[in-house]
């Protein structure tokens, strides 16, 4: 059983990131710029009293997540069709959704195979089911309507400031037989009109520290303290840049490459170039299915 002091929390936490992830969908329209709308999606979240559990990403056409907006962004939205993920964090509680959103009006179809992946994948839902079994719902929707769901993308459990907990919750059938356990996890299926597959492309600008090294330039240190604010959530270059310079967070960044501890997330970029959807709900699973983001109701 969950203690509803915590529940409470997981359901605060996914009321606001629905709020913003509804918010930042009426925002992405032609001629709007990346970087703003990230901003002001972001200043959302801390408004409704939450926290971002990451930094919102906005990802284009062939990108289908970790597209965060740098300080200089000079992306301006025109024809593109968006993934737009929220995560919001109440004390270190969270509650992940995202959308896509289509500038070019012509990737409907796209968009709805993404949603009715997610509805199918819901409608499976239930203690001791088979986590591949969500994979299957996830999979035949997508193919049903013509597209591929991403393998190599998945769905993950929410803990206590973790935004990757077990267990990966696949967007095909695996066959694996592993079930589902009591606890909260996010469902997000991509589907697309390309090869299925993403990799990992260009320079990344989500980060996650990953480790503690002492370091001796006191910016560095400073900077080393401002992260561990975010109790290892990810965090992007920036949120650093409203306090520090970009000679100090360059310098701070490369020190803690050095050193290890580090973890840089690049954009994931469909393998054959094709366009990417995405939808994506949290739940508590237990004897009861509690849905703790619905932007789609
Ligand atoms: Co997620």
């Amino acid at each position: 059983m969950i203690e509803k002091e915590i529940m409470d929390k997981y359901r605060k936490a996914g009321m606001i990131a629905k709020k913003s992830l509804l918010y930042g969908k009426e925002l992405i329209r032609k001629g709007a710029s990346m970087l703003d709308v990230t901003n002001k999606i972001e200043a959302k979240i801390f408004e409704l009293g939450g926290k971002p559990a990451f930094p919102v990403q906005i990802s284009c056409n062939e990108i289908a997540a970790h597209y965060c907006a740098i300080t200089d962004d000079p992306l301006i939205f025109n024809d593109q069709l968006c993934c737009l993920d929220v995560g919001v964090h109440v004390d270190g509680y969270i509650g992940d959704n995202a959308c896509s959103v289509d500038l070019s009006g012509k990737n409907s179809d796209l968009i709805r195979a993404s949603e009715e992946a997610l509805r199918a994948a819901t409608e499976v839902l239930a203690l001791g089911v088979k986590i591949s079994s969500i994979g299957k719902a996830i999979e035949n929707a997508i193919t049903g309507m013509g597209f591929k769901p991403v393998k190599n993308l998945s769905g993950h459990g929410l803990s206590r400031y973790g935004v990757h907990a077990p267990p990966a919750i696949p967007n095909f059938d695996t066959k694996s037989n592993e079930v589902l356990e009591e606890g909260f996890i996010a469902i997000e299926p991509f589907a697309t009109d390309g090869s299925g597959m993403i990799h990992e492309k260009g320079k990344a600008s989500v980060c996650e520290m990953i480790g503690k090294k002492s370091v001796r330039t006191g910016f560095v240190r400073d900077i080393q303290k401002e992260i561990d604010s975010f109790n290892g959530l990810p965090f992007c270059t920036r949120w650093l840049l409203r306090k520090y310079s970009y000679a100090q967070v360059n310098f701070a960044m490369m020190q803690f490459r050095q050193l290890g501890i580090l973890r840089e997330y690049p954009p994931l970029v469909e393998r054959g170039n094709g366009l990417v959807s995405q939808a994506e709900n949290s739940f508590y699973i237990g004897k009861e299915i509690i849905q703790i983001t619905n932007p789609y109701l």
